[in-house]
């Protein structure tokens, strides 16, 4: 990154869209990777708290290329709804021909998560998944996806959050700041593979992102962490 851009973390909107159209194509695979295939646990973790059931419907934000939204249609079935919205048409392409060679039927839509197209209660549950820290105003993120569910309906937001205790965060800060560069290096999306770990430190604990979900109108506010720490689940209900 040159000096004349915004620090790494702190990426404007329109080069976050961008950078997710460049790395589509390799977006799974990297996330496999990264996680060890640890992420689809770590979905279903989530789907389970949306607490939606057979029929129901519910709204995957920044769904990217959809495994969350695909978890979640294992929960509602076919008679359920499940829609996935983001802004990046690359990674909402990966998305649709998952969801055709799964023979899934879930809409991908193009939508802005701090303006979303829905009407307000249209859906029983909101999920976002490794998506929240790239929102560029995270408390207008959270009202919206408030917004669109209806009062007793959840709303999810499954993070990667930073451990604060050893060996973890040791283990931690060697990865994100030695080997996750690296491999943005190594793909030649240095600048996608150096704003991840920025997003993540930049991003609030989950003490402070669960306040943040109280702000936006949210009760009944739980989170769990898993991986020893490193990822963080938050639920919250609408009154
Ligand atoms: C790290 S990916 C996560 C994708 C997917 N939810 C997952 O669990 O793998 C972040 C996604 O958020 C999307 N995104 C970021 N900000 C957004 C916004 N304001 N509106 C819609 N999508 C957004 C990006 O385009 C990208 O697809």
């Amino acid at each position: 990154m040159t000096g004349d851009g915004p620090r790494a973390g702190t990426l404007e909107e329109p080069q976050v869209r961008a950078m997710f159209d460049r790395i589509a194509s390799f977006y799974d695979v990297m996330n496999s990777v990264m996680t060890a295939g640890l992420h689809h646990r770590w979905r279903a973790r989530a789907a389970d708290l949306a607490r939606v059931g057979p029929g129901g419907s519910v709204l995957d934000v920044a769904t990217g290329t959809g495994d969350l939204a695909v978890e979640l249609t294992r929960r509602v079935g076919t008679g359920g709804e499940v829609v996935g919205t983001d802004f990046s048409e690359e990674m909402l392409a990966r998305a649709r021909q998952k969801a055709a060679a799964g023979g899934l039927d879930i809409a991908f839509e193009w939508g802005n998560a701090l303006e979303l197209p829905y009407a307000s209660g249209r859906f029983d549950a909101a999920t976002v998944g490794f998506g929240a820290r790239n929102f560029s105003d995270l408390e207008r993120g959270l009202a919206e996806m408030t917004r669109v569910v209806r009062p007793g309906g959840r709303v999810v937001v499954l993070e990667i959050t930073t451990p604060t205790k050893p060996p973890l965060s040791t283990f931690y800060r060697l990865w994100f700041d030695t080997v996750v560069p690296l491999i943005g290096r190594l793909t030649g999306e240095e600048e996608a593979y150096t704003y991840l770990p920025s997003s993540v430190k930049r991003f609030p604990g989950p003490h402070e992102l669960a306040a943040a979900m109280d702000r936006a109108g949210l009760e009944d506010i739980t989170y769990v962490l898993t991986a020893g720490g490193i990822i963080a689940i938050h639920a919250g209900t609408k009154p």
